[in-house]
């Protein structure tokens, strides 16, 4: 008994030993080689939550998608409104997302729907994806999310891409357009070409004239100086590179208010000036900027 009792108290005492240190053990490796799902996990800036069909629907119909726009949706989800834009409109598609598990259910679901061969899904941060080539941009992020983005949109979309984002604003970025769909606001925007700086052209009759542009988004601001005579100009407004402003002047001993429209090109506007009131008297005016007066639109 007494034997026994002493081999069997060190073997007690030494199986305590030998277990803790293959629980220490085991504790540390599981720290070195976290569970491969944990580790995998992405730090999301928005989380998931579907667009319904309906508002996918009327998103498309919203920003006018055909089958010759290329659509991006930034932080895509399962892949639903680039699918649902090439297969009711033939157009083309990129989702981002940052999710694997996402981008897994997106080409999934563009293979059960046969859009394949015009959709492609990429597993990235929206922040570093190349955009410069999208003609629709669509998004359902956070209005910080938004807001962080903006200067990337306004700097690398092209004059007159489209964006709709479902339910956020663009701060102080006033939509174009908003739809209110299923309870929820659909907010459209026109990316604004850059129309700042100084453009300049010849009146008809010889007078020199000089147009100065400042601009915050779609909105304009600034004076037309036709020979020594200066006037603010009014109700300046852009849609991609759609240019008009009014302008109040004197003619022929009566204040009168002429319209401009003009379209973007490089650096030139070419358009029509209307004689509002009368309707008549539409003159062209093709204007040329100085490059070095430009100043960026996008922050
Ligand atoms: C509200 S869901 C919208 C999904 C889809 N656009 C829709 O409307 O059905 C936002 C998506 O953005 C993704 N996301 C969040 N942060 C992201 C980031 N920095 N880059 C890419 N995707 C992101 C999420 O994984 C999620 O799928």
């Amino acid at each position: 008994m007494i034997l026994d009792g002493a081999p069997q108290k060190r073997g007690n005492f030494l199986n305590l030993v030998v277990g803790l240190g293959v629980s220490l053990l085991l504790a540390a490796c599981s720290l070195a080689n976290p569970p491969k799902d944990s580790a995998k996990k992405p730090e999301l800036d928005v989380p998931y939550e579907p667009t319904s069909h309906g508002i996918a629907k009327e998103m498309l119909n919203l920003a006018g998608v055909t089958s010759q726009d290329l659509v991006y949706d930034l932080g895509c989800g399962d892949g639903r409104i680039v699918i649902l834009a090439a297969k009711e409109r033939g157009a083309r598609g990129v989702g981002v997302d940052l999710d694997p598990e996402r981008i897994r259910e997106s080409k999934k679901n563009a293979k059960a729907a046969g859009v394949n061969h015009l959709v492609q899904f990429f597993e990235q941060n929206l922040f570093e994806t190349d955009i410069r080539q999208a003609t629709v941009v669509m998004l359902y992020l956070y209005p910080e999310v938004n807001l962080r983005l903006r200067p990337k949109l306004l700097r690398e979309l092209r004059p007159g891409t489209r964006i709709v984002s479902h339910s956020h604003t663009m701060g102080d970025w006033e939509d174009d357009e908003t739809r209110r769909v299923e309870g929820h606001d659909l907010h459209f925007f026109v990316v604004p070409a850059n129309m700042t700086g100084t453009w300049r052209w010849q009146e008809p009759g010889g007078a020199p004239v000089s147009l100065a542009l400042s601009q915050k988004f779609q909105r304009l601001k600034g004076s037309l100086t036709i020979g020594a005579e200066t006037y603010p100009i009014r109700d300046g407004s852009l849609r991609g590179e759609s240019i008009f402003f009014r302008v109040e002047r004197p003619l022929q001993g009566q204040r009168q208010v002429f319209s401009y429209e003009g379209r973007l090109s490089g650096n030139t506007i070419q358009g029509k000036i209307t004689a509002d009131e009368s309707g008549q008297g539409a003159n062209r005016w093709e204007a040329t900027r100085d490059p070095s007066t430009i100043v960026s639109i996008a922050e």
